[in-house]
């Protein structure tokens, strides 16, 4: 019997959704031959909405192992308004379902972090056969150890914190190196231990600036004259933490800033008296080709969810456990985020080698 399969790229794009594609790719053409077809859907959910797809051909699945970005395009389309209806008067889960029959779809795979595993879990609900694959360099997705994107990303951070170590140390100065992550402080943990940053924030944990200048004088006394920090974006400190965020963001625009990251720097030089600058890698760390790491996962995951669609095991999105490959049920993670917990291993493994987490 022939199998018509979905595929969509949902939210911020990562290295490692490109390698994610051709793995399902080439393992359901491996399984069925020409008695499958994969429907690519443009641009995430939004073109799932408005009807943007085609049947590819399997050679343009061949070549892109190593390719970053996403061939099939993607936009983010927030779950919050997904049962909104905007001023295109457009039904947007009405026309989802509508798109999905048209199509004559068996199942539809999404790939993308929390969002779109909201909005995946929506369609299971609705009726629709889904399966998700977990991509985000946030690494924040309930149930699986890791996701693809996250290490490419650890990778792309470490490298810049490498190259401002070297200009610290000649001038003497602090770095603070602003990473991204939000809520989740996985990517600047990762890459602060393998960059061997002195100093890690991560949202998780709010910090004082006392604590900060503390460990960095504490480094002046024993004779170090730089320090490196690795700071996600969306840190606070402890005052701001009694703070909602409308107020924090308020109070912030007031200041003079977006994330905390050029306070801080200020106020290191302002308590310190070290000179420190700011480096932001931005969107670099979601950019370029997939690690090797980030190439064997992908490929594990896109081969996993070929097995999916050939079992018909939907409602699930694809996981690692304790090293090994399997599911979860989309119901029993989303809307659920990983956040660095109190007592985490690498986190002591961050204290025990002296690292000021603030
Ligand atoms: O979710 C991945 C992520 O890269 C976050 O770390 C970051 O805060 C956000 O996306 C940036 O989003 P955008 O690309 O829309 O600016």
């Amino acid at each position: 019997m022939k199998k018509r399969v979905g595929i969509l790229t949902s939210g911020g794009d990562c290295p490692g959704l490109n390698a994610t594609l051709r793995g399902v790719a080439k393992a359901l053409y491996q399984r069925f031959g020409s008695d499958v077809e994969i429907v690519g859907i443009a641009n995430g959910y939004y073109g799932l909405i408005h009807g943007d797809w085609r049947v590819m051909d399997p050679s343009e699945f061949s070549g892109i192992l190593t390719v970053g970005g996403t061939i099939l395009g993607t936009r983010r389309t927030p779950f919050k308004l997904m049962r909104v209806v905007g001023d295109d008067q457009v039904d947007k889960v009405a026309a989802m379902k509508k798109h999905y029959e048209e199509m004559k779809l068996d199942c539809l795979l999404c790939l993308g972090g929390n969002g779109t595993h909201k909005t995946a879990n929506l369609l299971s609900e609705e009726g629709l056969n889904i399966i998700g694959l977990p991509k985000t360099i946030d690494n924040d997705i309930y149930g699986t150890d890791v996701t693809f994107g996250f290490h490419s990303a650890v990778d792309i951070a470490t490298e810049a914190i490498d190259r401002v170590h070297t200009t610290a140390g000649s001038h003497s100065r602090c770095m603070v190196v602003e990473l991204m992550g939000n809520k989740a402080g996985w990517l600047t943990l990762y890459a602060g231990i393998a960059g061997g940053a002195d100093i890690i924030l991560i949202p998780e944990f709010p910090y004082t600036i006392e604590n900060v200048c503390a460990a960095i004088e504490k480094r002046a006394a024993n004779g170090k004259t730089f320090s490196i920090l690795a700071v996600a974006e969306g840190v606070y400190d402890s005052k701001e933490a009694r703070m909602k965020k409308k107020e924090r963001m308020a109070k912030r625009a007031e200041e003079g800033y977006t994330t905390a990251t050029n306070r801080i720097a200020r106020q290191i030089e302002e308590l310190t008296g070290f000179e420190t600058r700011v480096c932001v890698p931005g969107h670099m760390q979601r950019g370029g080709s997939p690690s090797p790491y980030d190439r064997v996962l992908a490929t594990q995951f896109g081969a996993y969810a070929a097995k999916m669609v050939e079992d018909e095991n939907y409602g699930i999105t694809i996981a690692m456990k304790h090293n090994h490959v399997g599911e979860n049920k989309l119901k029993d993670i989303a809307g659920k985020s990983r956040l660095v917990p109190e007592g985490h291993g690498m986190l002591e493994v961050a204290r025990r080698m002296g690292i000021s987490i603030g």
